[in-house]
C-alpha cells in the first residue's frame, strides 16, 4: 500500500482540535483512512457494526468489485480461473503462493496434497461419538479442530516450515473428512483416499464407492465439483474469513482456527443459504407459486428473504453465480435431466426476481448459491452436506488468508470495542431488595 498525497481531517462542532489522518492507496478497488490514532488523540471510537466501512486488514490474495460483479483471486478473473485456469489444486497453489504453478511445481504440489490425504485412523472414533443424525457441519467443526490433537508437528505458527505443512495438511484431509461424515450418516463404511485420482474425483470416489461395487467416475460431474471448488475457493474478508483471521490473531493454531470458519459458515446468511436456496425452491414448487413467493418476500414482516439472492459486497451479477447456472445446465444435460422442474423453477424465479422493482432498486442479484445447490443435488451429494463441500472449498481460502495475516508485521490480536450503552456502575443489592 502506497501513501495517498490527500489526508483526511476529522473536524469536530464543538471546537475540539481537528485530526488529520493519513490515506493509503491500494493497487484497486477503495483508498482507506488510517484511524490506528483516533482514540489516542480523540478518545472516541469508529462505530461500525457489521463493518460495513472498516478495512480490518492489508491483503493482496483476493479482489472484489462489487459495482462491477468482478472476482479476482490473485488478479486473476474467476471466469478465467474457472474455464481455462487448470485445476482446484492450482487455484489452491495460486491462493497459497500468489503464482500460478508452472508445470514442475504443480507436479511437485499435488504430490505434496495427495500424500497427506489420510486422517489417523484414530480418527474414527471421534465420528463415532457423534450421532448418526448430526448436522455435518457440527461433525466437521468438531473433527477439524480434532486435527490439532494429532499434528503436534506443525502447530509452531511461528515457523514458516509448519505453517506450510498444516496448510497442506487442512487441505488434503477436508475432503477425507467430509466424505467420511457423509459416509457416517448413512451408516456405510468410511472409504480410504485413492492417490491415483484428482482432488475432486478421489472426493467423489470417496463419497459414493462401497466396498462391494466398482465405482467409475464420470468426468463431467468430477468436473463440474471441481468447478464448486474453484467458486468457492476464496472470497477476501467475508464472516466465515473475518473469523478465520481474528481466532487467529490470538495465536491458535490452524486447525482450531478453521474449526472456528467452519461454525461460522454454517449460518444461513452465509455457507448454509446454498442449502436454505434449494429447500426455498422445494417449498414453491412451482412456476404458478412464484408470485405469492415474490409478495411474501416483499412483506418485511413475513421473515421470507429469496434465498440465494443478495451479497453485502456484490450489487451486481455475482460472476460465480453466472459460472454455477453454466455448470448447473452442463450437469443437468448430462444426467439428462434438462427438464429439471427446480432448475426451471430457479430460471423463472430469477427472471422474475431480476425484472422486479424491489429487487432492482436494492441492487439485489443471484450469488453463487442460487445454482449451487441444484448442482450438488444433481452430483448426489445430500442437501445436509452442501454447506460441508462449501467449507472443504473454502479451506484453501481461510488458510491462504490466516497465512498471510501471521506473516503480516502489522498484524495484532484483533480486539474491537464498543459504544456502551448498559447500566453505569452501580451497587449490587441485597436480595430482598431486588
Ligand atoms: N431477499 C429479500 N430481501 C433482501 C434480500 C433477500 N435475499 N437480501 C437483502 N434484502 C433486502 C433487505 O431486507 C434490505 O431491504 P431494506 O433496505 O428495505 O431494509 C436490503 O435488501 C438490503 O439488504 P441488507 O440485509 O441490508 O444487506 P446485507 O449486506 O446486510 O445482507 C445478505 C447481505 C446477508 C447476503 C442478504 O442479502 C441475505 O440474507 N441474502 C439471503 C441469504 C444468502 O443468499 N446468503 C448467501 C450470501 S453469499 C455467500 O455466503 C456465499
Amino acid at each position: 500500500m502506497t501513501n495517498s498525497e490527500t489526508k483526511a481531517t476529522l473536524s469536530f462542532s464543538d471546537g475540539s482540535p481537528a485530526l488529520e489522518m493519513p490515506i493509503y492507496k491500494g493497487s484497486i478497488g477503495p483508498d482507506v483512512i488510517d484511524i490506528r490514532k483516533l482514540y489516542g488523540s480523540t478518545g472516541m471510537f469508529t462505530y461500525d457494526p457489521g463493518f460495513m466501512s472498516t478495512a480490518a486488514c492489508n491483503s493482496s490474495i483476493t479482489y472484489i468489485d462489487g459495482d462491477k460483479g468482478e472476482l479476482l483471486y490473485r488478479g486473476y478473473p474467476i471466469e478465467q480461473l474457472a474455464v481455462n485456469g487448470g485445476d482446484f489444486l492450482e487455484t489452491c497453489y495460486l491462493l497459497l503462493n500468489g503464482e500460478l504453478p508452472n508445470a514442475a511445481q504443480k507436479t511437485e504440489f499435488v504430490e505434496t496434497v495427495t500424500n497427506h490425504t489420510m486422517v489417523h485412523e484414530q480418527m474414527q472414533f471421534f465420528f463415532r461419538g457423534f450421532r448418526r443424525d448430526a448436522h455435518p457441519m457440527s461433525v466437521l467443526v468438531g473433527t477439524v479442530g480434532a486435527l490439532a490433537s494429532f499434528y503436534h508437528d506443525s502447530l509452531d505458527i511461528n515457523d514458516p516450515r509448519h505453517r506450510e505443512v498444516s496448510a497442506i495438511r487442512l487441505i488434503a484431509k477436508m475432503p477425507t473428512l467430509v466424505a467420511m461424515a457423509y459416509k457416517y450418516s448413512i451408516g456405510q463404511p468410511f472409504v480410504y483416499p485413492r492417490n491415483d485420482l484428482s482432488y475432486s474425483a478421489n472426493f467423489m470416489y470417496m463419497m459414493f464407492s462401497t466396498p462391494c461395487a466398482p465405482y467409475k467416475s464420470n468426468e463431467v460431474l468430477v468436473r463440474a465439483l471441481d468447478r464448486i471448488l474453484i467458486l468457492h475457493a476464496d472470497h477476501e474478508q467475508n464472516a466465515s474469513t473475518s473469523t478465520v483471521r481474528l481466532a487467529g490473531s490470538s495465536g491458535a493454531n490452524p486447525f482450531a482456527c478453521i474449526a472456528a470458519g467452519i461454525a461460522c459458515l454454517w449460518g444461513p446468511a452465509h455457507g448454509g443459504a446454498n442449502e436454505a436456496a434449494l429447500s426455498m425452491l422445494e417449498e414453491i414448487g412451482s412456476v404458478d407459486n412464484i408470485p405469492h413467493f415474490i409478495e411474501q418476500v416483499k412483506d418485511k414482516n413475513s421473515g421470507v428473504k429469496l434465498m440465494g439472492f443478495g451479497h453485502r459486497v456484490y450489487k451486481n451479477y455475482d460472476p460465480r453465480a453466472k459460472l454455477m447456472r453454466e455448470t448447473c445446465y452442463e450437469v443437468l444435460q448430462e444426467l439428462g435431466l434438462q427438464d429439471d422442474p427446480l432448475f426451471k423453477l430457479a430460471m423463472a424465479l430469477e427472471k422474475i426476481a431480476l425484472e422486479d422493482e424491489y429487487f432492482v432498486s436494492r441492487k439485489l442479484y443471484p450469488n453463487v448459491d442460487f445454482y449451487s445447490g441444484i448442482v450438488q443435488r444433481a452430483l448426489g451429494i445430500p442437501t445436509a452436506l452442501f454447506t460441508g463441500i462449501f467449507a472443504l472449498a473454502r479451506t484453501v481460502g481461510w488458510i491462504a488468508q490466516w497465512k498471510e495475516m501471521i506473516s503480516d508485521p502489522e498484524q495484532k490480536i484483533g480486539r474491537p470495542r464498543q459504544l456502551f450503552v448498559g447500566s453505569p456502575k452501580r451497587d449490587v443489592p441485597s436480595i430482598d431488595k431486588r
